[in-house]
This record gives structure tokens, C-alpha cells and sequence, in this order.
């Protein structure tokens, strides 16, 4: 893989994940829900107020969780956005249900809400709203469609910790929502996620489900005498040197958060006037949302100067990339049926969205040398 002076993403690290690993080895149990597995855990259901974490090994396995409590099976069908990460779909895809793709808004990117109605069937048996960049789809109204027709929400909110709707944490809307700890995440532990269940009716056969399909919590807590098989399940907990790593950078959430604001400001504050003048869309934050400060994106004119200027930074050492492609015109959307223009706002952005680097140790220095590549481009 190319080396870049500056690259889009690298793991930074806050002090103590080294310590919290090390404590977990000395407390003898490395396997899941040890001491830092229960400190995550309570951390967020104590700051978001969910009524039960489960840390998992990844967002997709939370998403996967969700496809299992939900009992999505063949015939079924699941609203999700094209214009998102294939596991957002594919945890419904594996037990057979069908991706229904909602478009996005233009504005935030998120789904478009006032499609909603319009792709609900009897067979619709879960909406899942992604808060892209960590800002909030609009809840009122895809809760209150929802709740019309008796259809759970889970909130794909990979990007979005500690980001708000009206007030309220995102992750706390929906029936469940799923959280991402990549390397690439605000927060990290590697690989890792989280299921996060504001409806209480799912918390005992979550734990289940992730723990293979026993009650094995249960027997740990001293609530049965013998652990056993009692519905399906796979594997979805990490280890306690993964929840120690994770448990170190959600201590340092202020100091991550205030940092990565500071860089998303930078790039706002600098751009704006250039973005102007060159017809460039900055993101779009609603008043009534705060972002989490994930990332840092922008929509070029035309999907030529997107490419010209990925090229161009490229050619400076500096590594900007596109997102995602649209699920319904990939190869397993259109097996799926999915076909050109189906989405057309999705189609538009993807092909014009370039996201900048962006990460906990970015600094100001950085910073200038990649405005200045930009401001760079229409002219050189
Ligand atoms: C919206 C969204 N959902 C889910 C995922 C999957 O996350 P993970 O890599 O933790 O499985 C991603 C990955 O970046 C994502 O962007």
C-alpha cells in the first residue's frame, strides 16, 4: 500500500490502552465481559442513557444481533439507505431478507424521510436510519412512520457516538442501534461495536444471542447451576484487552471530541470562501443537530473534479477518498433488482463526495498543507 505524509486515517492513541490491556491480562481473564467489557458497558448506558450495551466485535455483529432479535427471515423486507456500508444491509441480506434502498436527502445525506412511506409493505419488518457523518436522520418523522405501522427502527449509527437530535444522544431512538469502534471511528479498539437496546423486551435473548446461543451469562451470575443451548447465536463478544483498549479512549472522550472539533472547524472556517467560488458543497449541519465531528467531507461539481482532485492531493502525499458506492448498483444490489436511477441522489453524491483526512492526531500543520493543496487546484 502507498505511504502518504498524510494519510486519511491513522490509529491514534489516548495514554492508557496499553495500561488497561496489561490490567486485563493480570486479571487473569482475557475472554469476554471482564472488567473493562462491564466499564464500557456501564459507561454508555450511564452517558447515554440506553437501557443496555453489549460490546461486540464489530458494528456489522451488532447489526447482525439486531437481524437476529428482529426474527428477519426470507420474505422479508428491511428499509435501508443505498448510500451507505454494506453491512447496514448485508446482516439483513444473510437471513434472506430483501434490502428495500431509500434514497438520501441532498442536504445531509441521510434518508430521505418523505420516501419512507412509500416503500413500506406488509412485508417491511425493520427501517434502519443511518446518521451519516454523525448527523441525525430526521427522527420525528421516520419514528412517527414507523410507529404507524408497527415497524421497529435500529439506528445504524457507526458514526455518530455522542452526536444529538434535537437534544437527545443518537442510539437512543431507535428499538436498537449499532455502534462502530474501527480504527477508522471517533473511538477505537481496532475492530469492535456495540449494540446499544432502548427496548428493554430485547435485552435477554441479546445476551443470549451473543453468547453463542447459551445462557451462559446467566450461569456467571450464579442465576442457573449449568449452562446449556437454549436458541441460536454466534460468537459477538470481544475480549477484555479489546474492551481495555475501547475503555482508555472513552475515558478521553472530551479531549478526542474537542480535538476533533477543532480540525473539523479548521476546515470549515478555511474552505468556505474557496467552496464558494468553486461551487463546492460543505456539509450541511441542521440547527437542531449536533455532530459528533466524524469526518470531514465535500461534493465536488462534477465526479471529473472529485477524481482531478483526489489525483492532485495524491500528488502532494496526501490521501483523500471517496465513500460509498450505492448498494443497489452493486454487484449484489442489482442481483438484488436494483437498476441505474433508482436512486438518484445517492447515485449524484457518490459520485461526487470526497472525504479529507482525518484523525485524532491531525494537526494544524497538517491542516494547512492540505487547504493549501486545495486551494491549489483550480489554479495549478
Ligand atoms: C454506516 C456504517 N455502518 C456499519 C459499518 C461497519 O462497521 P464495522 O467495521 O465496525 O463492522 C460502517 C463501517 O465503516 C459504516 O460506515
Amino acid at each position: 500500500m502507498d505511504k502518504f505524509a498524510i494519510p486519511f486515517n491513522k490509529a491514534c492513541f489516548e495514554g492508557k490502552e496499553l495500561v488497561y490491556i496489561a490490567k486485563a491480562i493480570s486479571n487473569g481473564l482475557i475472554s469476554g465481559d471482564g472488567q473493562f467489557t462491564q466499564q464500557c458497558h456501564a459507561f454508555f448506558e450511564e452517558q447515554l442513557g440506553v437501557a443496555k450495551a453489549f460490546l461486540t466485535t464489530s458494528c456489522t455483529d451488532a447489526l447482525e444481533m439486531a437481524a437476529v432479535l428482529l426474527d428477519i427471515k426470507a420474505g422479508d423486507e428491511v428499509i435501508v439507505p443505498s448510500f451507505t456500508f454494506v453491512s447496514t444491509a448485508n446482516a439483513f441480506t444473510l437471513h434472506k431478507a430483501k434490502p428495500v434502498f431509500i434514497d438520501i436527502r441532498a442536504d445531509t445525506l441521510n434518508m430521505d424521510e418523505s420516501q419512507l412511506e412509500g416503500l413500506i409493505t406488509p412485508r417491511t419488518r425493520a427501517i434502519l436510519p443511518v446518521h451519516y457523518a454523525g448527523v441525525g436522520c430526521e427522527m420525528d418523522a421516520i419514528l412517527e412512520i414507523a410507529g404507524c405501522h408497527d415497524i421497529p427502527v435500529v439506528e445504524d449509527n457507526a458514526h455518530g457516538l455522542f452526536g444529538k437530535y434535537k437534544g437527545k444522544f443518537l442510539g437512543t431512538f431507535g428499538c436498537m442501534a449499532a455502534q462502530s469502534f474501527h480504527e477508522t471511528k471517533n473511538f477505537t479498539c481496532g475492530e469492535g461495536g456495540a449494540l446499544l437496546i432502548n427496548d428493554p423486551q430485547y435485552i435477554e435473548r441479546a445476551e443470549i444471542i451473543r453468547e453463542k446461543g447459551t445462557n451462559r451469562s446467566r450461569f456467571f451470575r450464579g442465576q442457573v447451576d449449568k449452562y446449556t443451548w437454549v436458541d441460536v447465536g454466534s460468537s459477538y463478544l470481544p475480549s477484555d484487552m479489546l474492551a481495555g483498549f475501547l475503555y482508555a479512549q472513552l475515558e478521553a472522550r472530551n479531549h478526542i471530541q474537542e480535538h476533533r472539533r477543532r480540525i473539523w472547524e479548521y476546515y470549515y472556517t478555511h474552505l468556505k470562501d474557496w467552496a464558494k467560488k468553486h461551487g463546492v458543497k460543505l456539509p450541511t449541519i441542521p440547527k437542531h443537530c449536533e455532530q459528533p465531528y466524524h469526518m470531514f467531507y465535500m461534493i465536488m461539481p462534477s465526479y471529473e473534479d472529485r477524481q482531478a482532485l483526489i489525483a492532485h492531493l495524491k500528488s502532494r502525499s496526501i490521501l483523500a477518498v471517496f465513500h460509498y458506492l450505492p448498494l443497489h448498483l452493486s454487484d449484489m444490489g442489482i442481483r438484488l433488482g436494483g437498476k441505474e436511477s433508482n436512486c438518484p441522489v445517492t447515485e449524484d453524491i457518490s459520485d461526487r463526495l470526497i472525504r479529507l483526512p482525518f484523525y485524532n492526531d491531525l494537526t494544524e500543520p497538517e491542516q494547512e498543507s492540505i487547504v493549501e493543496g486545495i486551494f491549489n487546484f483550480y489554479s495549478s
